[in-house]
């Protein structure tokens, strides 16, 4: 195993500031990176649930995080000055944000997964006032954020461990600091590497229709000093073809329990092409990215997003006026193109339902 420590970006894609009444979530605003560097100030549920839906804060981990600073922020308006807060009234409150925040994107399982946790808290507490439930969803919150960034070294160390050396690694989407609250998961194993001194550099395929390859991973991965390459996601069977890859690398927003792994659109294309080169095809997520109560890929829903994502890329029209789109933002890898997944609990080698469950259960 590659054991070189790797520090932590410069960059927060969310920071929590002050305390459980008056704090609020600091988020990067994706949509704008490269060219502004722009926070948000996630002072109110519905700030935050729109940061969520329009992508400013994205990739599965970190939308789990920021779901669940979301409750805490959700529940502040109970807490005027002087008011008396019920338990039944902040029960009824919490439950309300947790639907709110659950329906802001419908594939990423980290986001329902951190929204339970928090609701779970409550559960564990009945006795618990108002106020002091308030401070202890704040902590549970924290402790998401806190094991997402141990959970991303430990991805990372693992992801190294499998990359070769001397070769070009194909990535797809984003999936660093910007996607969790730490250094990655896919992007952690290559930051990895290249800090223990493997020769790799990354091929980033630029991810239609919102370019978060080409508008985040080069951005991290140049902000990061990795030896690497912007490329068009129809180029990667060519660069497979011409030899430069010796693997693929790439996140996940759900996985079922027999391995199949939801990701960003393209994610199955990339997968096929490896499996006709021959190229070692790998997924890297927390455990926090498994739906178990899910067996089969085709069962993960897949969020469908609005036309212009595609008609006007950045805002300019592109396509004809009134033109048919469909746009899902994710598809899934099925498990037999899956080399290894890579959790922070070991690697599931091969992919089957039964290495899923030994190896999330140790
Ligand atoms: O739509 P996005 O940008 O949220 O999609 C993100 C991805 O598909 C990532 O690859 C995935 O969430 C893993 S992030 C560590």
């Amino acid at each position: 195993m590659v054991s070189n420590p790797v520090s932590l970006p410069s960059y927060r894609a969310l920071e929590w500031q002050g305390d459980e009444l008056t704090g609020s979530l600091k988020l990067i605003d994706q949509t704008v990176l490269p060219t502004q560097l722009k926070h948000i100030d996630g002072n109110t549920v519905e700030l935050i649930w729109e940061a969520i839906k329009q992508l400013k804060v994205r990739g599965a981990p970190a939308i789990g995080v920021a779901a669940a600073y979301g409750i805490v922020v959700g529940l502040q308006p109970l807490f005027q000055p002087g008011a008396e807060v019920s338990r039944r009234e902040f029960d009824r409150q919490l439950a309300k944000v947790a639907k709110y925040l659950a329906e802001s994107r419908p594939t990423a399982v980290n986001l329902f997964w951190a929204i339970q946790r928090m609701e779970q808290v409550a559960k564990d507490h009945p006795q618990c006032s108002a106020a002091d439930l308030q401070q202890r969803l704040l902590l549970e919150a924290q402790a998401i954020e806190t094991e997402d960034r141990a959970m991303c070294a430990r991805l990372g160390e693992f992801g190294a461990s499998l990359l070769p050396t001397n070769t070009g690694i194909l990535t797809h989407c984003n999936t660093g600091g910007l996607a969790t609250a730490g250094d990655g998961t896919a992007f952690a194993a290559l930051a990895h590497a290249h800090a223990a001194g493997k020769r790799i550099h990354v091929y980033a395929d630029e991810t239609r229709p919102l370019l978060q390859g080409a508008r985040l991973t080069m951005w991290e991965l140049m902000q990061r000093g990795i030896p690497c390459t912007l490329i068009t996601d129809s180029m990667a069977g060519q660069v497979m073809k011409e030899g430069r890859i010796g693997a693929a690398i790439v996140g996940a927003d759900r996985i079922t329990a027999r391995g199949d792994a939801a990701n960003k659109i393209g994610t199955y294309s990339v997968a096929v092409l490896c499996h006709y080169h021959k190229i070692p095809f790998y997924v890297s997520a927390p455990s926090s990215t498994f739906d178990l109560t899910l067996i089969e890929g085709k069962s993960i829903p897949i969020e469908e997003r609005v036309s212009t994502e595609i008609t006007h890329p950045g805002g300019a029209q592109l396509a004809p006026a009134g033109a048919n789109v469909y746009n899902p933002a994710f598809d899934f890898a099925p498990a037999e193109l899956i080399t290894a997944i890579i959790t922070e609990k070991g690697i599931i080698q091969p992919v089957t339902e039964a290495n899923v469950r030994k190896v999330l259960s140790a």
